[in-house]
């Protein structure tokens, strides 16, 4: 239905941040609806040109366009009217902005964790809200391994040192000594798609895997084992559990501590997951080291203690960025908003239970 091809080069927009489709500009600079009442969407974040284009020949659009989140004020005054919110995780809906969103019939998120959505609140009132799972696993996947290589091979330590023009010893037995994947132990926390992607590929480097989730998994050479003793024996600990209000700072302080020297923590799940102050110090007394692509804020402070860490490699929430990866997302997302813009059950809701038969 929507072409594969989305030009993701192509993002930006007007200079006030919005952007409007299928209406009228009139004199003052306001929008005046179309005649036919096209279903009013509000896209929060800036989208391909070609993706706003397409979408406006069957909506109502208000887009914004600029890098910064949408402000508060701003999303309430346009869901206020609209019948569908097209977001992803930089956009917190709340239980306020729904109560003040009369019309919406669907909330399509272009991402597969909905932590920023209060799924509670959309139960409540029936609005299905709509993720995008299964197409990010490998990627995600990916992205984890990568930091566990880059953390345990000090490769961004590395690349600093020599483009800092400071590489000016030869070879030496000594220099830069890391650690082997081959030769680890790698515990899983979360043993769903993507936490078994994770275990295939630290298999196939000869890792021995220990895995814990929240109910029994059977995962093919992942021995299952409680999550204090995964946190003492890993060599290299994953998490690749949802954030929910149960595994807010599952990584708590006293299992961060059970953590061996040297050991690496990799977080491409949410930063809510891990307790951050705590993470802080173990990689400033230099008990631990890290690979991080999300955390409790994001983006993250400019002032942020993790940026003065030679012990942890940073990246800005990419788990799921590769532009075949982010396609299928934005594919996924638009199936489900119009979906639910037509009253039909959305094919990869987050919330079945606001469907009767479910
Ligand atoms: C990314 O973090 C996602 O939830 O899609």
């Amino acid at each position: 239905m929507f072409s594969r091809r989305l030009v993701f080069s192509k993002v930006g927009g007007g200079s006030n941040g919005a952007r409007h489709f299928g209406g009228t500009v009139v004199g003052d600079g306001t929008v005046e609806r179309d005649k036919k009442m096209k279903p009013r969407v509000v896209v929060t974040l800036p989208l391909p040109g070609a993706v706003l284009e397409s979408l406006s020949a069957s909506f109502d659009l208000q887009a914004w366009s600029k890098p910064e989140s949408i402000p508060d004020a701003v999303l309430s005054e346009w869901a206020g009217e609209a019948d569908a919110i097209l977001c992803s995780l930089g956009t917190a809906i709340t239980a306020e902005l729904l109560a003040s969103s009369p019309k919406l019939r669907v909330i399509s998120s272009i991402s597969v964790g909905v932590d920023h959505i209060d799924l509670a609140a959309a139960d409540e009132v029936g609005l299905p809200v709509g993720h995008t799972p299964e197409v990010l696993v490998d990627s995600t996947a990916d992205m984890a391994v990568a930091l566990m290589l880059a953390v345990m091979r000090r490769i961004v330590e590395a690349d600093r040192f020599v483009r800092e023009g400071r590489w000016g010893t030869g070879w030496s037995t000594d220099f830069f000594l890391g650690s082997d994947l081959s030769r680890a132990t790698v515990g899983i926390v979360g043993l769903g798609p993507i936490g078994r992607a994770v275990a295939t590929r630290v298999q196939s480097f000869g890792a021995k895997v220990i895995g814990w989730n929240r109910s029994e998994r059977n995962v093919p050479g992942v021995q299952q084992v409680d999550l204090d003793a995964l946190f003492e024996e890993a060599d290299v600990v994953s998490i690749h559990t949802a954030a929910t209000a149960d595994t807010r700072h599952l990584v708590s302080a006293s299992r961060i501590d059970r953590m061996k020297q040297g050991a690496v923590l990799i977080n491409t799940a949410r930063g809510a997951i891990v307790d951050e102050v705590a993470l802080v110090a173990a990689l400033t007394a230099g008990r631990i080291r890290a690979g991080l692509d999300v955390y409790a804020r994001e983006p993250l402070p400019h002032d942020h203690p993790l940026l003065r860490l030679d012990n942890v490699v940073l990246v800005p929430h990419l788990g799921s960025a590769t532009v075949a990866t982010r396609e299928a997302m934005l594919e996924r997302a638009l199936i489900n908003l119009t979906a639910g813009l037509r009253g039909d059950r959305l094919p990869w809701c987050a919330n079945p239970g606001v469907y009767p038969d479910s």
